[in-house]
């Protein structure tokens, strides 16, 4: 394990990722979060700048992304709605050159998965998906840590999620197949991840021999998981949809009633920010099977480990 060793590679999906690299940065962040509480400074990005160009709002991304360059010695530009000269994003790829003259790094928040694969294509410096629609991989690397510092192994867990066949349900599915673990996904019918992520993370737990499945019905979903996820109804972009998501969604909630099924030691964890009273209430995420702040600090821990292996010398 070395800082640069994968000096100028992107994460834009889990798939840029091998099986054994997941396992990679799980490791990395572990040394790094132990030598953050020892104390021990390690200025591996001192003089290099990080650019955060975020079309969507964000807390934790933007937070962690920004304490994780200041913690490796570095220095990060956020750059917000608004704040570019953008106008269209048509104009990314002349971003994307003018920026790689400046800066050894950029993590990217927007829309569609193609604005940032197009910002990375005309990039000399590695980019780093902080969420686009379609996916959310530091989100998973987090909850991966965070899973494997409670149970002690991936191996063997059996993953349940339950809502939104969203941009987090898709890198969950894109990873626990090929970190051995079970997966069972329950959405309404009309609210499936997509056809070609389902094919893909299908194709891998062949491969693997590890299950997954795609349902309508969340008891049968959580039925002796030992992790539960959730997500928000209605993702960023998609809030003039609330009304009509939240009714059909409202039997996918994550209530006591429903976690009962799951494994008396389960874990309960959502990538944040929750919609209390609607996708989980009080009682699950303040319960005590809630790893939600653990994950929300391992975002830092991963990401250190993303940006010291992709922009360290
Ligand atoms: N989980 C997550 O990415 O949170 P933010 O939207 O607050 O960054
Ligand atoms: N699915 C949510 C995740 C937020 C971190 C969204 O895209 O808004």
């Amino acid at each position: 394990m070395k800082p640069g060793l994968w000096r100028g590679r992107d994460l834009l999906s889990m798939l840029d990722l091998s099986a054994e690299e997941i396992v990679m940065v799980l490791d990395y962040a572990a040394v790094l979060k132990e030598m953050q509480r020892r104390g021990e400074s390690h200025p591996w990005l001192a003089g290099k700048t990080l650019a955060m160009i975020f079309h969507k709002p964000s807390t934790r991304t933007r937070i962690s992304f920004e304490v994780a360059m200041n913690q490796l010695g570095g220095y990060s530009l956020f750059l917000g709605p608004g704040e570019l000269q953008l106008g269209r994003w048509k104009e990314m790829a002349d971003m994307a050159r003018v920026l790689s003259r400046y800066v050894e790094g950029i993590a990217v928040r927007t829309f569609g998965q193609e604005i940032a694969e197009e910002l990375a294509h005309h990039a000399t410096v590695p980019v780093i998906n902080g969420l686009t629609d379609r996916e959310h991989p530091c989100q998973i690397l987090a909850d991966l840590l965070t899973i494997r510092e409670h149970k002690g192994r991936l191996e063997g867990i059996r993953a349940a999620y339950v809502g939104d066949g969203n941009n987090v349900a898709h890198s969950l599915m894109l990873a626990c197949p090929r970190v051995g673990m079970d997966l069972v996904v329950a959405t309404p019918p009309a609210y499936r991840p997509e056809p070609d992520v389902v094919a893909a993370a299908r194709e891998m737990a062949a491969r693997s021999g590890t299950r997954l499945e795609l349902l309508d019905d969340p008891v049968a979903a959580v039925s002796d998981a030992d992790v539960v996820f959730t997500d928000v109804w209605a993702s960023i972009g998609k809030e003039a949809e609330a009304a009509e998501r939240e009714r059909v969604f409202r039997p996918y909630q994550v209530n006591a009633d429903l976690v009962r099924y799951a494994r008396p030691d389960y874990m309960f964890l959502h990538c944040l920010p929750a919609r209390r009273g609607e996708e989980v209430t009080d009682e699950v995420i303040d319960g005590p099977a809630s790893f939600v702040w653990d994950a929300a600090e391992n975002r830092l821990h991963v990401q250190k480990a993303l940006l010291a292996l992709t922009m360290g010398e």
